[in-house]
């Protein structure tokens, strides 16, 4: 659906990574499937100094090498200015370029601003957009369809108390309404539909809880390194970077109860309820392995002597009712075999099984959300082998997306569309946030007594200090 108030999007950091491979792209997309405004604008902000001219080459180049058809008219709409995000007479130069913009217009945009910047800069941008005035609502508009809105990447905030500071600082700033914080995994078709298959169909939510699965795993790997992302993810590591966000809410959609309701308020708050009940499965000796790729200290804006994780797998159990007997394991980790997001959900074995006596293998089924790179889900199972003989097999079922010719959108257009119309149920709430680092916490807190394994890019996650 089109969203029809005229929109300027800001993007901080706006020839960064995120912008040139995520979100420049999306928003091209969303453009594609008549999803933007007549009045569409995207600027991007950012230290370079750059004029208009060279920031559309950029944007350019970061359609063709996603293959993206040419689209002058997007193309276009790309603005660019030069700024520092710790001083606040750039926003205010800023809220004066935005103005004109607006002035050659003739109308007053909404206005989305995107953090696509460390958690480090945070701070100065929420108090330097507030102090410049910038994100206070045109005044012309008197319909509510009048907004200015924060997008906020994560990992918001370095751990529990920069989080709850942030937190508090946004609250006197910004309307809640006003705060979009981002976690793409979210908005992932399959992480969705997890709901529809677990509170729509009547087959799995009664076997859904610890008498009958046995384990889940809940995995986010990737066979590629940190690339030139040094300087970020040396302050930040595999657990606050994916762990502490994509994982747990991969984890909260898995375990929540029915939130019984589809409104924002209810999912969000079963999700952070499941959270606020998990924790460790033992000690963090027992329960947590931490790990290094060899050669990551070599990475440019990596310190040499870095203690920083690029993997971990952790076990954790949750402590309702549900859940008593189930264990549940998270691990991700970059420069492994594969490049696979998936959450796996393993069932016991039944006790009296009609299975052939000589067959010695464990007669588990699983359910398997596949959800990167192609999304999907699959149960297998165990059916008779056609023949004379009384012998098993595996089979499944399974079906992938997209499903014929249904377009499936990527998790950032999503996210961003969802923005453009204030829709928040995607994203996460101050409470998830909270709890997402209470339960990471105690292991951030304990890190340094756990031995750090080095290993060699393209090993199995299991090659990695063994099983917990
Ligand atoms: C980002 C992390 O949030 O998620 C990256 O910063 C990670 O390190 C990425 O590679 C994974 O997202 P996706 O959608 O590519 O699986």
């Amino acid at each position: 659906m089109k969203i029809n108030t005229p929109v300027t999007v800001v993007i901080f950091g706006g020839t960064g990574d995120l912008a040139e491979h995520k979100l420049l792209p999306a928003l091209y997309d969303l453009k594609q499937a008549n999803c933007l405004p007549e009045d569409f604008f995207v600027v991007g902000f950012s230290r370079k100094d750059l004029s208009h001219e060279v920031y559309q080459s950029f944007i350019t180049d970061s359609l063709s090498k996603k293959g993206k058809p040419e689209d002058t008219d997007f193309v276009s709409r790309g603005r660019y200015k030069q700024g520092d995000l710790l001083d606040v007479t750039s926003y205010k130069d800023l809220a004066v370029y935005l103005y004109e913009l607006d002035e050659s217009l003739g109308v007053c945009t909404n206005k989305l601003f995107y953090l696509a910047v460390p958690p480090a800069l945070y701070e100065s941008v929420f108090t330097n957009l507030a102090a410049s005035g910038l994100t206070v609502p045109c005044k012309e508009h008197t319909q509510s369809d009048s907004w200015s809105r924060l997008l906020v990447e994560k990992p918001f905030g370095d751990d529990r108390k920069h989080a709850q500071h942030l937190d508090k600082l946004l609250g006197k700033l910004f309307q809640e309404d006003q705060i979009f914080r981002i976690d793409h995994y979210l908005a992932k078709e399959t992480l969705q539909n997890i709901l529809t298959f677990r509170f729509a169909n009547a087959m799995f939510e009664p076997i859904w809880n610890g008498d009958s699965i046995e384990r889940v795993d809940v995995e986010l790997l990737e066979s590629f390194d940190i690339k030139k992302r040094g300087s970020f993810y040396d302050g930040i590591g595999a657990l606050r970077d994916v762990g502490q966000n994509h994982i747990l809410q991969m984890l909260a959609i898995i375990a929540m109860e029915d939130p019984g309701h589809i409104d924002p308020a209810s999912i969000r708050a079963a999700r952070a309820n499941v959270l606020e009940s998990t924790e460790l499965a033992g000690s963090i000796e027992t329960s947590v392995v931490r790990g290094q790729y060899e050669g990551y200290q070599s990475v440019e804006g990596v310190a040499p002597d870095s203690e920083t994780e690029t993997f971990f797998n952790a076990k954790l159990k949750i402590t309702t009712p549900r859940w008593k007997g189930t264990d549940f394991h998270i691990r991700s980790g970059k420069a492994l075999n594969e490049t696979c997001s998936r959450i796996t959900i393993t069932f016991k074995e039944r006790v009296s099984c009609m299975c052939p006596e000589n067959d010695t293998r464990s007669h588990k089924n699983t359910v398997t959300f596949m959800i990167q790179p192609n999304e999907g889900i699959s149960v297998q199972f165990w059916a008779k082998r056609p023949g004379f003989a009384y012998t098993l097999e595996e089979k499944d079922l399974s079906f992938m997306y997209p499903v014929s010719d249904q377009r499936l959108p990527d998790a950032y257009e999503r996210v961003l569309y969802d923005a453009l119309r204030g829709d928040q149920t995607l994203f996460i709430s101050t409470e998830e946030v909270i709890v997402q680092w209470n339960l990471i916490m105690p292991i951030l807190e304990q890190w340094s007594v756990l031995p750090m394994h080095t290993y060699t890019k393209g090993v199995r996650p299991d090659e990695i200090g063994g099983t917990i």
